[in-house]
């Protein structure tokens, strides 16, 4: 059985969700818009190593008391892994999903590789995204790289009085 995977994720009204120098600093923080209730939900999270690198300097590993797997192709890195700090490929994270029982819900954090390869191999069930009301104009894209088109089925919005929108969709799979 697979564990069901979730992309909660913000961006831009134009779709990107960093700068292009890894910059995030027009994320709205000053409260969080939902996530603490999002974040009890989940018991792994899967993020890219520059995701990663970013998020270490808040917490490390970012979510604590949760699995943090992080991709790399960097081996060397496997052997600093721990209970919650997870150093591995891709295979790896798969294994993690498809293994065991259901269990906990997964929060794919990004990057722009990590979400196109769970959408192109159809592992991808729920969509989150809290757009903030700027256009960047140029950036990491949300999406970039899919393989074919995906169908959602819309499951609700909710509005916040500083202008961020979520939108939350299940993945349709084929
Ligand atoms: N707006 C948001 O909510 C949000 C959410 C998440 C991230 N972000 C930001 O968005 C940016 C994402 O940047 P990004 O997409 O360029 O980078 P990324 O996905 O965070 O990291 C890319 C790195 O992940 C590793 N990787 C990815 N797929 C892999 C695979 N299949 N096998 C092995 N390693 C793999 C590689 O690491 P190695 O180079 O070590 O091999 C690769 O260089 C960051 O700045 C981040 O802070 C924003």
């Amino acid at each position: 059985m697979n564990k069901k995977i979730i992309l909660y994720i913000a961006c831009s009204l134009d779709g990107f969700i960093a700068r292009k120098n890894h910059d995030i600093s027009w994320l709205f923080m000053d409260q969080t818009y939902g996530f603490e209730e999002f974040e009890k939900s989940f018991g792994a999270a899967v993020m890219g190593r520059k995701t990663y690198d970013f998020s270490r300097q808040f917490s490390d590993p970012p979510f604590k008391g949760k699995k943090n797997f992080v991709l790399t192709s960097q081996r060397e890195l496997y052997p600093a892994s721990t209970d919650e700090l997870i150093f591995c490929g891709y295979d790896d994270v798969i294994r993690y999903i498809k293994d065991g029982d259901d269990g906990e819900g997964i929060f794919l954090v990004g990057g722009v590789k990590l979400i196109a390869d769970f959408i192109n191999d159809n592992l991808l069930d729920e969509i989150v995204v809290a757009f903030h009301p700027l256009i960047l104009g140029d950036g990491i894209p949300l999406f970039h790289g899919i393989n074919k088109e995906v169908m959602l089925e819309y499951r609700g919005s909710e509005d916040f009085s500083t202008g961020l929108v979520k939108l939350k969709y299940l993945v349709k799979k084929q």
